[in-house]
Protein backbone atom coordinates (compact mmCIF):
# COMPACT_ATOMS: atom_id res chain seq x y z
CA UNK A 1 0.00 0.00 0.00
CA UNK A 2 1.20 3.03 -0.58
CA UNK A 3 0.98 6.12 1.73
CA UNK A 4 0.59 9.97 0.07
CA UNK A 5 2.05 13.18 1.32
CA UNK A 6 -1.05 14.80 3.32
CA UNK A 7 -1.39 18.41 3.52
CA UNK A 8 -3.97 18.81 5.07
CA UNK A 9 -4.17 21.39 8.16
CA UNK A 10 -5.83 19.31 10.39
CA UNK A 11 -6.86 16.65 11.57
CA UNK A 12 -2.93 16.30 9.63
CA UNK A 13 -0.14 13.84 8.93
CA UNK A 14 0.96 11.81 11.79
CA UNK A 15 4.51 10.28 11.64
CA UNK A 16 4.49 7.01 10.09
CA UNK A 17 6.30 5.22 13.14
CA UNK A 18 3.44 6.13 15.29
CA UNK A 19 0.81 4.67 13.34
CA UNK A 20 2.94 1.55 12.75
CA UNK A 21 3.16 1.60 16.84
CA UNK A 22 -0.57 1.48 17.05
CA UNK A 23 -1.40 -0.45 14.51
CA UNK A 24 1.32 -3.19 16.18
CA UNK A 25 -0.77 -2.52 19.40
CA UNK A 26 -4.08 -2.15 18.88
CA UNK A 27 -5.04 -6.03 19.58
CA UNK A 28 -2.89 -6.17 22.59
CA UNK A 29 -1.07 -3.97 24.10
CA UNK A 30 2.17 -4.35 25.66
CA UNK A 31 1.47 -8.26 26.80
CA UNK A 32 -2.08 -6.58 28.32
CA UNK A 33 -4.31 -8.87 26.11
CA UNK A 34 -6.68 -5.99 25.08
CA UNK A 35 -6.30 -2.98 23.48
CA UNK A 36 -5.99 0.82 24.52
CA UNK A 37 -9.25 1.53 23.45
CA UNK A 38 -10.93 -1.19 25.79
CA UNK A 39 -9.03 -0.25 29.00
CA UNK A 40 -9.94 1.19 32.08
CA UNK A 41 -9.01 4.60 32.59
CA UNK A 42 -8.76 3.64 36.30
CA UNK A 43 -6.19 0.64 35.56
CA UNK A 44 -2.30 0.38 36.17
CA UNK A 45 -1.54 0.30 32.35
CA UNK A 46 -3.67 3.14 30.80
CA UNK A 47 -2.21 4.94 34.02
CA UNK A 48 1.32 4.29 32.99
CA UNK A 49 0.30 5.76 29.13
CA UNK A 50 -0.93 8.65 30.87
CA UNK A 51 1.75 9.51 32.93
CA UNK A 52 4.14 8.62 30.55
CA UNK A 53 2.76 11.34 28.19
CA UNK A 54 2.96 13.83 30.63
CA UNK A 55 6.53 12.87 31.57
CA UNK A 56 7.41 13.15 28.09
CA UNK A 57 5.78 16.52 27.11
CA UNK A 58 7.20 18.07 30.58
CA UNK A 59 10.46 17.02 29.20
CA UNK A 60 9.91 18.08 25.32
CA UNK A 61 9.04 21.52 26.50
CA UNK A 62 11.02 21.92 29.82
CA UNK A 63 7.07 22.75 31.64
CA UNK A 64 8.05 23.97 35.26
CA UNK A 65 6.73 22.29 38.05
CA UNK A 66 4.51 25.11 38.92
CA UNK A 67 2.25 24.25 36.22
CA UNK A 68 -0.15 21.57 35.58
CA UNK A 69 -0.63 19.47 32.28
CA UNK A 70 -4.31 18.55 31.44
CA UNK A 71 -5.22 16.13 28.38
CA UNK A 72 -8.89 17.69 27.82
CA UNK A 73 -12.13 17.19 25.35
CA UNK A 74 -13.36 19.13 23.14
CA UNK A 75 -10.55 20.64 21.52
CA UNK A 76 -9.18 23.41 21.53
CA UNK A 77 -12.55 25.27 20.79
CA UNK A 78 -13.70 24.75 24.43
CA UNK A 79 -10.56 26.69 25.55
CA UNK A 80 -11.95 29.71 23.75
CA UNK A 81 -14.32 29.69 26.92
CA UNK A 82 -12.88 28.01 29.29
CA UNK A 83 -10.02 30.28 29.10
CA UNK A 84 -12.33 33.75 30.27
CA UNK A 85 -14.44 31.45 32.63
CA UNK A 86 -10.95 30.03 34.75
CA UNK A 87 -8.94 33.01 34.41
CA UNK A 88 -11.12 36.40 34.83
CA UNK A 89 -10.73 36.01 38.31
CA UNK A 90 -13.87 38.52 39.01
CA UNK A 91 -12.31 41.19 36.50
CA UNK A 92 -14.58 41.93 33.85
CA UNK A 93 -12.11 42.54 30.90
CA UNK A 94 -9.40 40.57 28.87
CA UNK A 95 -7.01 41.62 26.12
CA UNK A 96 -7.20 40.24 22.44
CA UNK A 97 -4.86 40.11 19.82
CA UNK A 98 -6.32 39.26 16.17
CA UNK A 99 -4.42 38.12 13.55
CA UNK A 100 -6.78 35.92 11.51
CA UNK A 101 -9.76 33.60 11.30
CA UNK A 102 -8.68 31.73 14.71
CA UNK A 103 -8.60 34.82 16.98
CA UNK A 104 -11.82 36.45 15.48
CA UNK A 105 -13.31 33.12 17.19
CA UNK A 106 -11.54 32.80 20.24
CA UNK A 107 -12.48 36.59 20.94
CA UNK A 108 -16.33 36.07 19.84
CA UNK A 109 -16.05 33.55 22.75
CA UNK A 110 -14.85 35.50 25.29
CA UNK A 111 -17.18 38.14 24.38
CA UNK A 112 -19.86 36.03 25.80
CA UNK A 113 -17.69 36.37 29.22
CA UNK A 114 -16.39 39.44 29.65
CA UNK A 115 -15.38 42.80 27.79
CA UNK A 116 -12.82 42.50 24.98
CA UNK A 117 -10.43 44.85 24.67
CA UNK A 118 -8.76 45.18 21.15
CA UNK A 119 -4.71 45.13 21.92
CA UNK A 120 -4.28 44.77 18.13
CA UNK A 121 -5.44 43.91 14.93
CA UNK A 122 -3.90 43.17 11.25
CA UNK A 123 -7.30 43.02 10.26
CA UNK A 124 -6.72 46.25 7.94
CA UNK A 125 -3.65 44.69 6.28
CA UNK A 126 -6.02 41.26 5.43
CA UNK A 127 -3.95 39.34 8.41
CA UNK A 128 -1.62 39.16 6.37
CA UNK A 129 1.26 40.60 9.34
CA UNK A 130 1.43 40.29 12.81
CA UNK A 131 1.10 43.68 14.68
CA UNK A 132 4.38 45.01 16.34
CA UNK A 133 4.40 44.43 19.90
CA UNK A 134 5.46 47.93 20.89
CA UNK A 135 2.01 48.88 19.22
CA UNK A 136 -0.40 47.16 21.11
CA UNK A 137 -2.66 48.52 23.40
CA UNK A 138 -2.13 46.81 26.56
CA UNK A 139 -4.69 47.24 29.68
CA UNK A 140 -2.53 45.88 32.40
CA UNK A 141 -5.41 46.03 34.61
CA UNK A 142 -7.22 43.19 32.05
CA UNK A 143 -7.44 39.78 33.56
CA UNK A 144 -5.07 38.29 30.51
CA UNK A 145 -4.08 38.90 27.47
CA UNK A 146 -4.40 36.06 24.48
CA UNK A 147 -3.02 36.09 21.43
CA UNK A 148 -3.12 32.76 18.54
CA UNK A 149 0.72 32.24 17.74
CA UNK A 150 0.30 30.75 14.77
CA UNK A 151 -2.87 31.42 12.52
CA UNK A 152 -4.09 27.80 10.72
CA UNK A 153 -5.65 29.53 7.74
CA UNK A 154 -3.86 32.64 7.33
CA UNK A 155 0.00 31.19 7.67
CA UNK A 156 0.87 33.85 9.92
CA UNK A 157 3.22 33.18 13.10
CA UNK A 158 4.68 34.85 16.08
CA UNK A 159 8.34 34.14 15.77
CA UNK A 160 8.71 35.57 19.43
CA UNK A 161 6.92 35.37 22.35
CA UNK A 162 5.15 38.74 23.19
CA UNK A 163 6.32 40.86 26.22
CA UNK A 164 3.07 41.59 27.85
CA UNK A 165 4.22 43.43 30.89
CA UNK A 166 2.57 42.16 34.28
CA UNK A 167 -0.43 40.45 32.31
CA UNK A 168 -1.14 36.40 32.27
CA UNK A 169 -0.56 35.81 28.20
CA UNK A 170 -2.66 32.74 26.99
CA UNK A 171 -1.79 31.38 23.70
CA UNK A 172 -3.37 29.20 21.44
CA UNK A 173 -0.77 27.32 20.04
CA UNK A 174 -2.75 24.93 18.31
CA UNK A 175 -1.30 24.92 15.21
CA UNK A 176 2.48 24.97 16.37
CA UNK A 177 3.13 23.50 19.86
CA UNK A 178 6.09 21.75 19.77
CA UNK A 179 7.34 23.04 16.68
CA UNK A 180 9.76 25.42 18.12
CA UNK A 181 11.36 25.82 21.18
CA UNK A 182 9.33 28.11 23.68
CA UNK A 183 9.75 29.50 27.37
CA UNK A 184 7.02 28.06 29.13
CA UNK A 185 7.44 30.01 32.29
CA UNK A 186 6.27 33.06 30.14
CA UNK A 187 2.84 31.84 29.99
CA UNK A 188 -0.14 31.98 31.98
CA UNK A 189 -2.18 29.54 29.90
CA UNK A 190 -0.97 27.52 26.79
CA UNK A 191 -3.57 25.07 24.77
CA UNK A 192 -3.72 23.18 21.37
CA UNK A 193 -5.84 20.97 20.12
CA UNK A 194 -4.34 17.63 18.94
CA UNK A 195 -4.85 17.17 15.19
CA UNK A 196 -1.99 18.69 13.79
CA UNK A 197 1.11 18.50 15.77
CA UNK A 198 0.07 15.91 18.33
CA UNK A 199 -2.46 13.40 17.23
CA UNK A 200 -5.81 13.10 17.49
CA UNK A 201 -8.36 15.70 16.96
CA UNK A 202 -11.21 16.07 20.03
CA UNK A 203 -8.38 16.28 22.87
CA UNK A 204 -6.68 19.59 24.04
CA UNK A 205 -3.32 19.40 25.70
CA UNK A 206 -3.52 22.20 28.30
CA UNK A 207 -0.67 23.63 30.53
CA UNK A 208 -1.90 26.19 32.95
CA UNK A 209 -0.02 27.79 36.05
CA UNK A 210 -1.02 26.65 39.18
CA UNK A 211 -1.91 29.92 40.35
CA UNK A 212 -4.68 30.04 37.52
CA UNK A 213 -6.36 27.06 38.66
CA UNK A 214 -9.85 27.32 41.46
CA UNK A 215 -10.83 31.03 40.11
CA UNK A 216 -13.96 29.43 37.68
CA UNK A 217 -16.86 32.06 37.46
CA UNK A 218 -19.58 31.06 39.85
CA UNK A 219 -22.20 28.94 37.96
CA UNK A 220 -20.00 27.35 35.30
CA UNK A 221 -20.50 23.95 34.78
CA UNK A 222 -17.87 21.70 36.52
CA UNK A 223 -16.23 20.10 33.37
CA UNK A 224 -15.06 23.94 32.61
CA UNK A 225 -13.42 23.91 36.12
CA UNK A 226 -9.73 23.64 35.43
CA UNK A 227 -9.24 22.70 39.18
CA UNK A 228 -11.80 19.62 38.98
CA UNK A 229 -9.65 18.39 35.95
CA UNK A 230 -6.15 19.35 37.73
CA UNK A 231 -7.14 17.50 41.30
CA UNK A 232 -8.57 14.36 39.31
CA UNK A 233 -5.66 14.40 36.70
CA UNK A 234 -7.35 14.68 33.69
CA UNK A 235 -9.78 11.76 34.47
CA UNK A 236 -12.89 14.30 36.12
CA UNK A 237 -15.04 12.06 33.55
CA UNK A 238 -13.64 9.15 31.56
CA UNK A 239 -11.01 10.75 29.54
CA UNK A 240 -10.19 10.67 25.83
CA UNK A 241 -8.01 7.94 26.23
CA UNK A 242 -7.27 6.70 22.70
CA UNK A 243 -6.10 10.30 21.91
CA UNK A 244 -4.00 10.48 25.14
CA UNK A 245 -2.45 7.22 24.29
CA UNK A 246 -2.07 8.37 20.81
CA UNK A 247 -0.66 12.01 21.87
CA UNK A 248 1.64 9.67 24.03
CA UNK A 249 3.52 7.81 21.06
CA UNK A 250 3.81 11.22 18.81
CA UNK A 251 5.71 12.71 21.91
CA UNK A 252 7.79 9.69 21.88
CA UNK A 253 8.60 10.28 18.38
CA UNK A 254 9.76 13.71 19.29
CA UNK A 255 11.90 12.89 21.82
CA UNK A 256 13.83 9.69 19.67
CA UNK A 257 13.87 12.46 16.66
CA UNK A 258 16.41 14.61 18.93
CA UNK A 259 13.35 16.63 20.84
CA UNK A 260 11.90 20.00 20.13
CA UNK A 261 15.29 21.92 18.81
CA UNK A 262 15.92 19.05 16.19
CA UNK A 263 12.40 19.48 15.15
CA UNK A 264 12.29 23.38 15.12
CA UNK A 265 15.52 22.82 12.33
CA UNK A 266 14.11 20.80 10.30
CA UNK A 267 11.15 22.29 10.22
CA UNK A 268 12.93 25.88 9.35
CA UNK A 269 14.46 23.87 6.24
CA UNK A 270 11.46 22.68 5.28
CA UNK A 271 9.81 26.31 5.41
CA UNK A 272 12.60 28.16 3.92
CA UNK A 273 12.80 25.91 0.97
CA UNK A 274 9.02 25.72 0.18
CA UNK A 275 9.33 29.80 0.57
CA UNK A 276 12.50 30.22 -1.74
CA UNK A 277 10.43 28.09 -4.28
CA UNK A 278 7.40 30.37 -4.32
CA UNK A 279 9.56 33.21 -4.29
CA UNK A 280 11.64 32.55 -7.12
CA UNK A 281 8.90 31.91 -9.37
CA UNK A 282 5.98 34.63 -10.69
CA UNK A 283 3.74 31.66 -10.86
CA UNK A 284 3.35 31.33 -7.12
CA UNK A 285 2.76 33.93 -4.73
CA UNK A 286 2.75 33.88 -0.99
CA UNK A 287 0.88 37.43 0.52
CA UNK A 288 2.10 37.35 3.93
CA UNK A 289 5.21 39.98 5.44
CA UNK A 290 8.28 37.50 5.37
CA UNK A 291 8.79 38.22 9.29
CA UNK A 292 5.40 36.92 9.81
CA UNK A 293 5.27 33.76 7.64
CA UNK A 294 4.63 30.42 9.19
CA UNK A 295 6.83 27.67 9.08
CA UNK A 296 3.33 25.02 9.51
CA UNK A 297 1.05 26.41 7.14
CA UNK A 298 1.86 27.80 3.92
CA UNK A 299 -0.72 29.18 1.89
CA UNK A 300 -0.16 30.19 -1.82
CA UNK A 301 -1.51 31.44 -4.88
CA UNK A 302 -1.42 30.24 -8.39
CA UNK A 303 -1.30 33.69 -11.41
CA UNK A 304 -4.44 32.15 -12.69
CA UNK A 305 -6.38 30.46 -10.39
CA UNK A 306 -7.92 28.80 -13.33
CA UNK A 307 -5.45 26.77 -13.28
CA UNK A 308 -6.01 25.95 -9.40
CA UNK A 309 -8.30 22.73 -10.15
CA UNK A 310 -5.47 21.46 -12.63
CA UNK A 311 -2.86 21.80 -10.38
CA UNK A 312 -4.75 19.62 -7.27
CA UNK A 313 -5.31 16.96 -10.08
CA UNK A 314 -1.75 17.32 -11.27
CA UNK A 315 -0.45 17.13 -7.28
CA UNK A 316 -2.64 13.92 -6.50
CA UNK A 317 -1.60 12.12 -9.43
CA UNK A 318 1.87 12.90 -7.61
CA UNK A 319 0.72 11.93 -4.50
CA UNK A 320 0.37 14.98 -3.05
CA UNK A 321 -2.95 15.55 -1.60
CA UNK A 322 -5.30 18.07 1.19
CA UNK A 323 -3.67 21.06 -1.00
CA UNK A 324 -6.49 22.83 -1.65
CA UNK A 325 -6.60 26.64 0.18
CA UNK A 326 -9.44 27.34 3.25
CA UNK A 327 -12.75 28.10 1.27
CA UNK A 328 -12.40 31.68 3.10
CA UNK A 329 -9.24 32.65 1.00
CA UNK A 330 -9.09 30.03 -1.59
CA UNK A 331 -5.72 29.40 -3.49
CA UNK A 332 -3.87 26.30 -2.09
CA UNK A 333 -2.60 25.90 1.55
CA UNK A 334 0.58 23.23 2.28
CA UNK A 335 0.44 22.49 5.76
CA UNK A 336 3.54 20.94 7.07
CA UNK A 337 3.81 19.63 10.31
CA UNK A 338 6.49 18.33 12.18
CA UNK A 339 5.13 14.96 10.91
CA UNK A 340 5.74 16.20 7.12
CA UNK A 341 9.18 14.89 6.47
CA UNK A 342 11.38 16.63 4.52
CA UNK A 343 11.41 14.41 1.07
CA UNK A 344 7.28 15.47 1.10
CA UNK A 345 8.04 19.00 0.79
CA UNK A 346 10.58 18.39 -1.74
CA UNK A 347 8.25 16.44 -3.59
CA UNK A 348 6.09 19.11 -3.61
CA UNK A 349 8.48 21.60 -4.93
CA UNK A 350 9.29 19.44 -7.77
CA UNK A 351 5.92 19.26 -8.72
CA UNK A 352 5.23 22.93 -8.69
CA UNK A 353 8.22 23.59 -10.71
CA UNK A 354 7.08 21.14 -13.49
CA UNK A 355 3.80 22.15 -13.52
CA UNK A 356 5.09 25.82 -13.73
CA UNK A 357 7.16 24.96 -16.33
CA UNK A 358 4.34 23.05 -18.50
CA UNK A 359 1.29 25.31 -17.65
CA UNK A 360 2.49 29.12 -17.10
C1 LIG B 1 -5.23 27.94 15.67
C2 LIG B 1 -6.44 27.10 15.93
N1 LIG B 1 -7.14 27.29 17.05
C3 LIG B 1 -8.23 26.56 17.34
C4 LIG B 1 -8.68 25.58 16.49
C5 LIG B 1 -9.91 24.81 16.84
O1 LIG B 1 -9.56 23.56 17.26
P1 LIG B 1 -10.65 22.40 17.52
O2 LIG B 1 -11.29 22.14 16.20
O3 LIG B 1 -9.82 21.30 18.06
O4 LIG B 1 -11.63 22.92 18.50
C6 LIG B 1 -7.97 25.32 15.31
C7 LIG B 1 -8.44 24.24 14.40
O5 LIG B 1 -8.04 24.09 13.29
C8 LIG B 1 -6.84 26.11 15.02
O6 LIG B 1 -6.14 25.90 13.89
Amino acid sequence: MSRVYNFSAGPAALPLDVLETAKRETLNWNGSGMSVMEMSHRGKDFISIAEKAEADVRELMAIPDNYKVLFLQGGATTQFAMVPMNLLRGKDKACYVNTGAWSKKAIKEAKIHCDVQLSASSEEDNFTTIPAVSSWNLDQDAAYCHYTSNETIGGVEFQDIPDVGGLDLVADMSSNILSREIDVSKFGVIYAGGQKNMGLSGIALVIVRDDLIGNVQAGSPSMMDYKNHANANSMFNTPATYSWYLMGLVFDWIKRNGGVSAIEARNVRKAEKLYAAIDASDFYANPVEISSRSRMNIPFTLANNDLDAAFLSDAKDAGLVSLKGHRSVGGMRASIYNAMPEHGVDALISMMDHFEKTKA
